[in-house]
Parts: structure tokens; sequence; C-alpha cells
């Protein structure tokens, strides 16, 4: 159970970072936006690079990796964290914060990205008529099919699992020509279950790495949505909502990074992502 007694919180008993956690590097895509949205509070990044991807994962190991590493966050001194991930936001964040939290903490939160991407797409798709594009977890899982019929009753998803997708992006092939053939054929297969969808969600962090590629083989007349910006404007919305939370968040406008694999690795790509040079350090979760 929880771990965070036994650590060192390095931040006072007041506030903290905000953390931002993902399978792996997806998650910055999130991250990124946030910063933008939110400069004036601290961040600690944690990528579970040696573990990813989770979306191949079951149930079980999924939730089981999500809280070690959230409890790792907590023990970091985090009061929120976000977690940047769909498959762990399908996966982990129910049980988490109703079953985890109350033993662990119950005035730490930890949010996810589903339910806020689905609020906005309310008022983006114009014909109710909806794609998902999502890891073999958060498709199976059918968190997007059963938060779009809760909120919008009229709406109809289709998913398509696009499994190879993250070890592209994990193994920073998404910019080579190899790339290509998979962005088609999940693309083309999403396609075919629904021609006449107007919005395709990406609805999963790793995704917006992709997007130059997928963006070019979607129609133009229909919209591909990320997650960026709606979970940063959602983020300052809770925030403003919850005064308590945003006054144990600490502010200093800085941002460390923390992977479970090779630090060099994580830099190399987080660098030309982020386009900023970042201090990265290992950890064991
Ligand atoms: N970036 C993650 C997501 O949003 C996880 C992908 C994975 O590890 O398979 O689902």
């Amino acid at each position: 159970m929880p771990v965070i007694n036994h650590m060192m919180d390095e931040y006072s008993d007041q506030c903290g970072p905000i953390g931002v956690f993902d399978s792996g590097y997806g998650g910055l895509t999130i991250l990124r936006e946030i910063r933008r949205r939110l400069p004036e509070y601290d961040y600690l990044y944690l990528g579970d690079n040696a573990r990813a991807p989770y979306g191949t994962r079951s149930f079980d190991v999924v939730y089981r990796f999500t809280l070690e590493a959230v409890q790792y966050l907590f023990s970091r001194g985090c009061r929120l964290v976000i977690l940047a991930c769909n498959t762990a936001s399908a996966k982990a964040l129910r049980t988490i914060q109703q079953n985890d939290l109350p033993a662990i903490d119950p005035s730490r939160r930890v949010l996810g990205v589903i339910r806020p991407t689905v609020e906005a797409i309310g008022s983006i798709s114009k014909s109710g008529k909806v794609g998902v594009l999502g890891t073999s977890g958060t498709v199976s899982s059918r968190s997007y099919d059963m938060e779009i019929s809760k909120l919008y009753p009229q709406f109809s998803t289709v998913s398509q699992a696009c499994p190879m997708w993250v070890p592209l992006v994990e193994n920073h092939e998404a910019e080579k020509p190899g790339a290509d053939y998979f962005v088609e054929k999940y693309v083309s297969e999403l396609l075919e279950k629904s021609p006449d969808i107007d919005t395709i969600v990406l609805a999963c962090t790793h995704y917006p790495i992709l997007y130059p590629k997928i963006r070019k083989s979607v129609p133009e007349a229909i919209r591909v949505v990320t997650q960026g910006d709606i979970v940063a404007e959602s983020l300052a919305d809770y925030l403003r909502r919850h005064p308590e939370m945003a006054s144990r968040c600490s502010r200093g406008g800085e941002c460390r990074y923390l992977t479970t694999e090779n630090p060099e690795k994580f830099t190399d790509l987080a660098n030309v992502f982020l386009s900023e040079s970042v201090k990265v350090d290992h950890i064991d979760l």
C-alpha cells in the first residue's frame, strides 16, 4: 500500500508541483499546453518509458503501474496529479479516485483526460458522428463511447485501435517514412466503419506526435482533435473552482522530468518535441 509515508517529501507540507504522468513521451503533448496556459506553476513529469506501451496491457497491470506512479509523484510532493494518458485514465482513474485516494490522502487529487475531452467534443462536432482513435486498451474499455453517450445521447461513436502508433513514437520512428503505412492503415479502417464522421479524436496523448501524418491521411472536412489545449483549459478551470487546491500547487514556473528508462534517450525526444533543453532524472518505480 502507500509508499508515500516512507519517502522524503522534498516540498513543504503545504504545497508541491503538479504531477503529470504518462506511460512514456505522450504526456509531453499535454504538459506543453498546460505549461503554456498555466506557466506560473511548478510541474513534475513522470514517463514510465521502461514499461511503455500500456495500451496492450491488461486492466490490472495498467492499474497497478498507474497507482505506483501516482504514489511516487505524491511522495515527491505533488498534491495534484494529472494522468496525461488515456489508457491510464480509462483503466485506473476511477479505482484510484474511489478506492485508493481515501486511504492514501483524501486531500490529494488525481484527474484524467477523458472527461474534459468528451465535454469539449460536444461543441466541436456538428453532425454528432465522432471517430475515436486510441490504444487497444482505451478502445476496448469503451470509456469514450460511454462518456459520449452519457453527455450527448444523440451522438454516435466509432472507434479504431491503433496498436502500432505508440511503439512508433516510443522508438523515435514517428517522422520516418515507415510510419506512413500504419497511419494510413488505421485511419482508413476507421473511415470504413463510418465514412460520415465529422470529428476524429486523437484519444491517446502520444498521437499528436504523429499529427502531421494523421492530418494528411484524413479528408480535409474532418476535424482532427488533439487533447492538449482542452486538458489545459480544463485544468485552469479546475484550479479556478478549487482555490484550496490551487494554493497547494507551488508557483515557481519550474518543470522537472523523470523517466523509468534511460534519461539520455528521454532527453533526445523531449528536446525535439518541447523545443527546449530539459533535465531528466532516472527513477525506478
Ligand atoms: N499515451 C497513452 C495514452 O494516452 C498511453 C499509450 C500507451 O502506453 O500505450 O493512451
